[in-house]
């Protein structure tokens, strides 16, 4: 089956299209970070905007890269959820009008477990088989959280985060040392310089309760501002930090950067490590934009060979945000006879 996948929950626009849920035949990510990047941060406004204009092109040349026609696609799918509302809109009625005027399917694919997809994708069904039940991660700009799979479509939360999300403290913490937005990969590139220390900086592991599967990196990203603009000073001294990042010498930048790090990927395999002590899980499946971090790939990898558990990762371009997951994943929920069709709604909200 030839699924047409379109994505559009924040600031890509995206279209794929994906034979028998696992076969790639293109995927076409239209990036607005360059709109937003001014801002700091994504303008819902601008983003819905930017969806409209694209969403066509960006389908006419997934279509074209596959050397097919829209007669030849059998279904559509599209992030119907989570997201900022007016992005989603955008994508759920294109796929909307597309379904109906050609008379195909359509099914509404929840984003954060697209995710988890992601890591599947361009693997053989063989090669699938005896993964479940797995232990999951999705680690992104907007969620943070653990699970366990006991089949591809069935999953449980097992803990998440209860303030930011991993992405978004990269993001942060990254703008705090002036990096530019989006800036995750930024700070992994600094942190990667081959001189920079991560022992320089002692910054806090968030463990919650005990035996707690949440995650908090609010402290952490807290720690950090603190590391470069020094404990805010008592309002009767005058309040405000006492340094600005321009006190702040490029050595320590990239020293913090290495350490922030290495404190988020040894937090995430911790939880981890509890996670896989409630079940007796045969892989791990990690998706969202972070597990493109050099060094939480890294620690995954170590996770994995530690706990003798098989290691699903996307490929570096199936960890942002693209519609190839989305279309594998709307494959699989087809298959098990979803048919949302034109009644479909976006939600702001995941199910996951
Ligand atoms: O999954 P994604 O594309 O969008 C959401 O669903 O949120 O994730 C985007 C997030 C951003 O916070 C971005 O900074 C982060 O993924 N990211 C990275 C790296 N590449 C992307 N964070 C750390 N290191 C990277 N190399
Ligand atoms: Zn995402």
């Amino acid at each position: 089956m030839i699924v047409l996948g379109l994505e559009s929950s924040c600031d890509e626009t995206a279209a794929a299209i994906v034979d028998d849920g696992l076969t790639v035949r293109s995927s076409v990510v239209s990036s607005q970070a360059d709109l937003h990047a001014e801002y700091g941060g994504v303008v819902p406004e601008i983003a819905g905007r930017a969806h409209v204009e694209r969403v066509m092109p960006v389908i006419q040349k997934a279509l074209s890269d596959a050397g097919l026609s829209l007669d030849h696609i059998d279904a559509l799918a599209v992030g119907h959820r989570p997201g900022l509302i007016g992005s989603l809109l955008v994508g759920v009625s294109a796929a909307k009008t597309l379904a109906w005027s050609l008379g195909k399917p359509l099914v509404g694919v929840d984003h954060v477990h697209a995710h988890l997809w992601a890591a599947l994708l361009e693997r053989s069904r063989t090669d699938l088989a005896d993964a479940f039940p797995a232990l999951g991660l999705v680690v992104s700009g907007g969620h943070t959280a653990i699970y366990r799979l006991d089949s591809p479509t069935d999953l449980v939360r097992l803990g998440s985060t209860i303030d930011d999300a991993l992405g978004e403290a990269y993001d942060k913490v990254a703008s705090m040392l002036g990096l530019d937005y989006p800036g995750g990969p930024q700070l992994d590139q600094l942190a990667q310089d081959p001189s920079a220390d991560a022992t320089r900086f002692d910054l806090p592991y968030s463990h919650l309760g005990k035996g707690s599967l949440d995650f908090s990196f609010s402290g952490l990203k807290t720690a950090a501002l603190y590391a470069i603009r020094g404990v805010p000073r008592p309002k009767n001294e005058g309040g405000g930090f006492p340094r600005e990042l321009a006190d702040f010498p490029d050595t320590d930048r990239r020293d913090l950067a290495a350490a922030f790090q290495e404190t988020a990927a040894t937090t995430v395999s911790r939880k981890l490590k509890r996670a896989a002590e409630t079940f007796e899980p045969r892989s791990l499946i990690a998706g969202g934009g972070v597990t493109a971090n050099s060094r939480l790939r890294a620690e995954l990898d170590t996770f994995a060979r530690t706990h003798k558990l098989r290691l699903f990762l996307p490929p570096m371009r199936f960890c942002v945000d693209n519609a190839a997951m989305i279309a594998g994943l709307g494959h699989e929920l087809l298959a098990a006879g979803e048919d949302h069709g034109i009644t479909l709604r976006p939600v702001p909200t995941t199910a996951c």
